[in-house]
């Protein structure tokens, strides 16, 4: 069984002196399991001084697909993975709703993640059209078979996927643990035909609205592995209080 863990994604959010306020705060150490954080690109290197000791992983949002060149503003996953970040997100559903992100995209992104030793986090999940019509596992099967298109069994123990329904991001609005739990058991079940001798011990986080208040609940259940969060991993009360929460889990 996978270890739970919890990784905040901060988006487009903290000052450095927020930061600093953070990691001063911060009660937390993480001893096994996947802790995290992922700040905005240009903390990155603030956050892995401040995040020493701690145990967290510090990660990126964002790569390119790319490898360098002619490239405006894109993010390079090997001055990523230089500055020495352990993973990255990859197809956040931000990035697939507002920056046009597809299928064949995000895949080329997960690829050159694992070809420089960066751990992938892959982010799908439906709309709340999608799922209204039906359609929210061939949306979220779909998003893993082409994101995961090509991808050797030999690089997969580094991959981490998140479920994460759109309509439950930011809107304080949570998957219940048992419709979570629906999704999710069809995910492993998907990870377990497609890499047999793997898909039990990669983790599937849930995202979308986790709080201290709601994580143990979805912790209960047997395929949900931790949380990915955004507006409640910006204090360090808030996310100590879901990494504790992910840390008894495992107990
Ligand atoms: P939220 O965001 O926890 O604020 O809903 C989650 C995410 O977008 O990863």
């Amino acid at each position: 069984m996978p270890k739970c863990g919890v990784i905040g994604n901060w988006k487009m959010n903290q000052s450095l002196e927020e930061i600093q306020t953070f990691f001063n705060d911060l009660k937390f150490t993480a001893d096994g399991g996947t802790f995290g954080i992922v700040p905005q690109a240009l903390h990155i290197q603030k956050c892995l001084e401040l995040a020493k000791g701690s145990g967290l992983q510090i990660g990126s949002q964002n790569i390119s697909e790319h490898d360098n060149g002619a490239f405006t503003g894109e993010l390079s996953a090997q001055a990523v993975k230089e500055i020495g970040a352990g993973f990255t997100l990859v197809g956040h559903s931000e990035r697939r709703s507002l920056y046009g992100e597809t299928n064949q995209i995000v895949n080329e992104k997960v690829i050159k993640a694992l070809s420089l030793g960066l751990t992938p986090v892959l982010c799908i999940g439906e709309s709340l059209e999608q799922r209204e019509s039906g359609q929210t596992f061939d949306i979220v099967l779909s998003q893993i078979k082409e994101g995961l298109k090509s991808v050797s069994i030999d690089n997969v123990d580094q991959l981490v996927l998140a479920y994460e329904p759109v309509w439950a991001i930011g809107t304080g609005k949570t998957a219940s643990p048992e419709q979570a739990q629906e999704v999710h058991a069809k995910i492993r079940a998907l990870l377990i035909e497609i890499y047999p001798s793997l898909g039990n011990e990669m983790s599937i986080l849930y995202g979308g609205s986790v709080k201290p208040s709601n994580i143990k609940y979805l912790l209960s259940q047997k395929d949900i592995n931790g949380g990915l969060v955004g507006g409640a991993s910006l204090t360090a009360q808030s996310f100590s209080e879901l990494c504790e929460a992910a840390d008894f889990a495992n107990k």
